[in-house]
């Protein structure tokens, strides 16, 4: 329902993680936001519920069946709320509808849409971190052509974020709200270099020997923090701590070796920046991605989050350790991934989302993930160019080629 009076949001993912998150800080500011239109890919009875509560405009369900099945229930309810189907629909209104655009699809299924909403022109609010993998320095730049005010959702980019000096922030947003710097190099701000923190996951003191016969329920079983299963499974391989090191480069427009990877595993402080002059600046917070969802949301306003306030008496000492590279071969391959830049953090991403659904479906042990992404990743031709065309042709290859190496040699 629009009021004209409050900020119309666009949610992609709305029945994920992140997506009921946000819905939980829109809706404790009614007075703030409504909710344009909403979009799943299969969750009907998630995304009923949704609309019921929220009354969008529209509705895009991936699924055909699935739009249909939803359109059947506002049927019965009497509800008009427009329902579409299919990819395409995900970028009309990611495009079209909404002043602020959440993404919050995970992985590469989210890249043409977060395209999209990034050549609005509205403020997009970026939690799906594949497509920044894949082609981050295309989507920052998309930004500032279009004039986006592009902002991280993932709590240590957002933590970054938040510790970076003001005037450079336009770099990240393409000028949207901040003043504009003319120099957009991070070295010239005085800094040194970003800090970022990962918690381990839950295998982080596991015996190594115990690795191939953790179950898919353990891997997911995070000690700090609620998420999808996907991104579950990437915090005990730590993949997810090397897709946000080449998300960091793209959206702070630094090299991997400005970016120092800790594992502090309380996850309290969400990441932090060094400057020159000896200061560390660190942003701290309960791990509740409400924190992060509500300060991009209203930035460079501040609203209440819901999350619980955080109590450093409770809490009571930090740890910090660096991560230990027998145990999280992935951080190795982002590394990589990183350095060597074209379409290998694609080809790695790709080969990651087939060996983190083949370990989910009980195809391969969770040892082998990593494994089998450094493998598809040796085989896969890389090439310098990383325009969208050569990303989606480098994402198809690679899928095919981890699925053969899936089929020959990993079962
Ligand atoms: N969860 C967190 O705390 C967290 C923190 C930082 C960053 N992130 C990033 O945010 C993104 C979302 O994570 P999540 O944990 O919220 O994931 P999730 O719980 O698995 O939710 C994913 C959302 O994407 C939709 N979706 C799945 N496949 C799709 C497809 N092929 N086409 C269109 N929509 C599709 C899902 O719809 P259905 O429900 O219908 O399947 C759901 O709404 C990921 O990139 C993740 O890395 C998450």
């Amino acid at each position: 329902m629009t009021t004209g009076k409050t900020i119309g949001v666009t949610l992609l993912g709305s029945t994920g993680s992140i997506g009921i998150n946000t819905l939980d800080v829109i809706s404790r500011h009614p007075d703030k936001y409504h909710v344009c239109a909403l979009s799943a890919n299969t969750n009907v009875s998630v995304m009923f519920a949704q609309c019921q509560k929220f009354q969008p405009e529209k509705v895009v369900m991936v699924d055909p069946n699935c739009a249909q099945e939803l359109q059947k229930k506002f049927k019965k309810k009497g509800m008009r709320i427009d329902v579409e189907s299919g990819p395409q629909a995900l970028c009309s209104i990611a495009d079209q509808l909404g002043e602020t655009i959440v993404c919050a699809i995970v992985g590469a299924a989210g890249l043409m849409s977060t395209i999209a909403a990034v050549k609005s022109g509205n403020k997009v609010l970026i939690a799906n971190k594949e497509p920044l993998v894949m082609l981050g320095e295309y989507i920052v730049q998309l930004a500032r052509d279009n004039a986006t005010c592009l902002l991280p959702l993932d709590s240590e980019h957002n933590a970054i974020f938040q510790c970076l000096p003001q005037q450079f922030l336009a770099h990240l947003n393409g000028g949207g709200n901040a003043t504009v710097t003319e120099d957009l190099d991070i070295k010239n701000q005085g800094i040194k270099k970003i800090l970022l923190t990962g918690s381990g996951g839950p295998l982080r003191q596991l015996p190594l020997d115990k690795l191939s016969s953790v179950t898919p329920d353990q891997a997911c079983a995070h000690p700090n923090w609620q998420m999808g299963r996907k991104i579950s499974v990437d915090s005990a391989t730590m993949m997810n701590k090397g897709l946000e090191l080449i998300e960091a480069c793209a959206l702070f427009g630094v090299s991997e070796n400005m970016i120092e990877i800790v594992v502090h595993p309380q996850s309290v402080i969400h990441s932090m920046v060094e400057y020159i002059d000896g200061s560390i600046l660190a942003q701290m917070g309960s791990p509740d991605m409400r924190v992060a969802i509500a300060s991009a949301l209203a930035w460079p306003n501040r609203i209440a989050s819901g999350a619980k306030p955080l109590s450093l008496r409770e809490i009571a000492h930090f740890d910090f350790e660096a991560p230990d590279d027998s145990r999280f071969p992935a951080l190795r391959l982002a590394q990589n991934a990183a350095q060597s830049g074209g379409t290998l953090p694609a080809i790695m991403n790709a080969a990651n989302e087939v060996a983190v659904e083949a370990f989910l479906n009980g195809q391969i042990t969770f040892d082998k993930i990593a494994r089998l992404v450094e493998r598809t990743m040796e085989r896969s031709n890389r090439d310098n160019a990383n325009d969208l065309d050569t990303v989606l042709a480098a994402d198809h290859t690679a899928r095919m080629e981890c699925k053969e190496l899936l089929c020959a040699s990993f079962n």
